[in-house]
């Protein structure tokens, strides 16, 4: 008989069994929740891709609690994300962007010991001009004793440091959909396969690389930036004739998940600082469920991820929808930034 070639990948079920057998001996119920997870993304992934021949693009004529217009599709991400993961048995609350207070797993279904937090639909503004968008998720473990009483009780639940999280990713949908994880031992993407609708590993122990060339950042808002996010981008537009001695090249997609993804990709450094006009809220993304995921990712895979004051995963929060400034990516680059901030601060 001739001898046949059967390739047979990994699929996430696969990757996630083996992390449960394995020395991380990752709990079923989380390996569960992170495919039940992954199956709403995928789902998704299809309506992002169906765009203008479904009924998914433009405006959905409500705002969310941060104020902002939401798009049809923020909404019906939301509501995917909600539909796969309430019923599984594996959460005792979800909270997301698009919804003021957590919620609360309904009386009929089991509860279970994981809080998912989530933001479904991460950069709006790109839906309509067909680039690339994502999910972020990060996964806590709900602690033993809190009160889940009522949604406004729950919100106590939630505010852990991103330190404690359990797990974290996202998807890019993008010319492929691919979903970028951690569980706390490295980095790994999978890729979504569209025939067979499985994620299948293709990327392994992702590290950024640590030399780069290449920075991120809204250079629109450069005049309302504090004094050391001001000198560290000058010094990088002033490339080979300034105190770096290299050109830098700029890219900015206004997905924070695309961006970070070229960052985990090919290196560099990603920056939404504080700036003057969104100094009372604190910056511009938020800490639960864009920052503190970002960040796990960023470490977990060599880099560095910084308020520019603190250490992204070490602030406690004080309230679900908090902000914060984010500077993430290649470690050295990072540490320039938070050095400019104590220079200043001296
Ligand atoms: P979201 O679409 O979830 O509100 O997030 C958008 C965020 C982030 O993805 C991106 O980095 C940033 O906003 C873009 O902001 P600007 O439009 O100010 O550049
Ligand atoms: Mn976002
Ligand atoms: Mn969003």
């Amino acid at each position: 008989m001739d001898s046949i070639t059967i390739t047979r990948p990994i699929t996430l079920s696969r990757y996630l069994v083996e992390k449960h057998r394995g020395p991380a001996g990752l709990p079923v119920d989380l390996c569960q929740l992170i495919e039940s997870v992954a199956r709403a993304c995928t789902q998704i992934a299809v309506v992002v891709a169906r765009g203008g021949l479904a009924d998914v693009l433009g405006e959905a004529g409500s705002d969310n609690i941060q104020g902002e217009a939401q798009k049809k599709l923020d909404v019906i991400s939301n509501t995917l994300l909600i539909d796969a993961n309430e019923w599984g048995g594996h959460l005792a609350a979800m909270a997301s962007e698009e919804m003021d207070w957590p919620r609360l797993i309904p009386a009929r279904y089991p509860r279970g010991k994981y809080l998912l937090l989530f933001d479904p639909l991460d950069g709006s503004s790109n839906i309509d001009v067909n680039v690339s968008i994502g999910t972020i998720f990060s996964i806590l473990v709900c602690p033993e004793h809190a009160d889940l009483s009522s949604e406004t009780a729950a919100e106590q639940a939630f505010l852990q440091a991103g330190a404690h999280q359990v797990a974290a990713g996202y998807v890019i949908y993008g010319p492929s959909a691919l979903l970028v994880l951690t569980v706390g031992d490295g980095v790994v993407a999978f890729t979504l396969d569209r025939e067979s609708g499985a994620f299948i590993l293709t990327r392994e122990n992702i590290r950024i690389p640590e030399e780069t060339r290449e920075f991120a950042v809204n250079m629109s808002n450069q005049r309302h930036w504090e004094a050391p996010v001001q000198r560290y981008v000058a010094e990088l537009l002033q490339g080979s004739q300034g105190a770096r001695g290299k050109d830098f090249n700029m890219r900015w997609i206004a997905s924070m998940v695309a961006d970070v993804h070229r960052v985990l990709s090919r290196g560099g450094i990603f920056m939404y600082p504080l700036d003057e006009r969104i100094r009372a809220q604190g910056g511009k993304l938020r800490l639960m469920y864009e920052a503190n995921p970002m960040a796990w990712l960023v470490e977990q895979a060599g880099g560095a991820a910084s308020t520019g004051r603190a250490r992204i995963l070490a602030i406690t929060p004080e309230k679900l929808h908090q902000r914060v400034p984010v500077i993430l990516g290649s470690k050295s680059e990072v540490a320039v930034v938070v050095a400019y901030h104590a220079d200043a601060a001296c």
